[in-house]
């Protein structure tokens, strides 16, 4: 065969915009979970030793599976046991099998390691393409692509994907802002993928060079790996021009890719439920609560061969509610925040994510803020320092400032201390964003 014979002048004709698993219909879907349901139940309790000890301590057997309610019957499992089996107790196949390693860094103490065959592999990449389409991202494009590479799995499970969809991968990873801001402006991408932290950091660094943001090639950012509101969503979108994307996913369950929003809804991810199944539980009494409530999320692997995982606790706080572009498959609100966000002051609970969505309705402000917690005797008090708006008076911001705190206090009820910063004090983002900083 000649070269020239593969490559025929006609174009092949484009890849549908949806795949099969994304038109079943409620009942197939159903039908479909029920049965991967099952079988990953049966090799979770057959391969791993911590899931046996599991589940004949809460006295269930695989077959007592029939159901799709059945699910909770099942233990939960949470990262304290992936530590308890670090390195590689969980893995379901032997290690021959497996095809790749990922580690989440963890604040403290042993990474939590996860591990992929390659049909685990050739899943994530197919998620990962689902995503991109949804995100309106089309073979032939170029994307950029700055999740940091390594053991991370945002920056290799996002590239597969874009390989998978038939796009070009810019595999730029995380850091080097200046860099990726010259990639940008000579490669000219059609989408980015990066934490919507980073995009800000690399919008200011646009503007530090005296390149209009609003003047890129970017049409599309496909943002997650941290909680990000829909304020953010506005302000990225005005800044840059651009259709900006929830990506949901964290590694214990597979990494990005686990829900994506859909570009002409916007209105929280999709979760690709033909291969996760989601649940919303009490956090403190373990009890599984309906659609529609606040509560965390919990994830079973419906397909998943090397680290199969059964009612994950993943500790992030949203809700389930009835699919709208993807009609079968569910979507979550997007993250208000992990479990571990949370502050509590003075018995209130508050989230980063509400200071973001305050200070970003005051013009005079920035995005760019931490929490600083501190302790004055047997009283926590919290900080906000955050950086002012460079086009506006220092008087006026420092009145704006003001206004922050008792908006804080009407729509939250905490009493905070708002510390002005000039611009450019803060920390900047490359990644994952650092907003709280406990120092009692
Ligand atoms: O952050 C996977 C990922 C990479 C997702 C790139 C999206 C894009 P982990 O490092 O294991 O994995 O962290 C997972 O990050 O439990 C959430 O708390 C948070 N997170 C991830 N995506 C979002 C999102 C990756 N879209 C943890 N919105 C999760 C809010 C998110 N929080």
């Amino acid at each position: 065969m000649s070269l020239l014979s593969e490559h025929p002048e006609t174009p092949a004709t484009p890849a549908p915009l949806l795949d099969d698993a994304e038109r079943l219909s409620l009942a197939e879907l159903r039908e479909l979970q029920l049965e991967r349901l099952k079988q990953t139940v049966h090799h979770a309790y057959a391969n791993v030793p911590l899931y046996t000890q599991k589940f004949d301590d809460a006295g269930v057997r695989p077959v007592d599976i029939r159901t799709l309610e059945d699910v909770a019957k099942l233990p939960f499992t949470t990262k304290a046991d992936l530590r308890d089996t670090y390195p590689f107790g969980m893995f379901a196949v032997p290690m021959e099998r497996v095809a790749r390693i990922h580690a989440s860094s963890g604040t403290t103490g042993r990474p939590t390691v996860v591990g992929y065959t390659k049909a685990d592999l050739e899943v994530w990449a197919d998620l990962i393409a689902r995503s991109l389409r949804a995100s309106g991202v089309r073979a032939g494009w170029k994307v950029h692509n700055a999740y940091g590479y390594g053991l991370f799995t945002g920056g290799l499970g996002a590239h597969a994907g874009i390989e998978k969809l038939g796009a070009t991968v810019i595999p730029m990873s995380g850091g080097q802002t200046a860099k990726q801001v010259q990639l940008i402006t000579d490669f000219a991408p059609d989408a980015i993928m990066c934490t919507p932290s980073y995009l800000l950091t690399i919008a200011d660094a646009m503007e530090a060079a005296g390149i209009d943001p609003r003047s890129t090639s970017l049409k599309v950012a496909i943002l997650g790996a941290e909680p990000w509101t829909n304020e953010m969503r506005r302000e990225l979108e005005e800044r840059l021009a651009i259709d900006a994307v929830d990506i949901y996913g964290l590694s214990e369950v597979m990494g990005p890719g686990v829900g994506n929003e859909c570009v002409e809804t916007k209105d929280g991810p999709h979760i690709w439920e033909d291969h996760f199944l989601p649940e919303v539980i009490d956090g403190d009494s373990g009890e599984v609560r309906g659609d529609g409530e606040l509560g965390e999320l919990v994830f079973t692997s419906l397909t998943k061969e090397a680290f199969p995982v059964i009612r994950y606790r993943t500790r992030d706080l949203t809700r389930l509610m009835p699919g709208t572009a993807r009609p079968a498959m569910r979507r979550m609100e997007k993250i208000t925040g992990r479990n571990d966000d949370m502050i509590i002051l003075r018995g209130v609970n508050l989230f980063p994510t509400q200071i973001e969505e305050i200070a970003l309705g005051i013009e005079e402000l920035t995005p760019h803020f931490v929490l600083e917690l501190t302790r004055t005797g047997r009283m926590d008090d919290l900080t906000v320092r955050i950086e002012r708006h460079p086009s506006h008076a220092v008087e006026r911001c420092e009145a704006a400032g003001g206004v922050l705190a008792k908006r804080i206090k009407q729509q939250i009820g905490s009493t905070v201390r708002v510390q002005l910063e000039e611009p450019g004090v803060l920390p900047r983002s490359e990644g994952k964003y650092q907003r709280v900083y406990d120092l009692r």
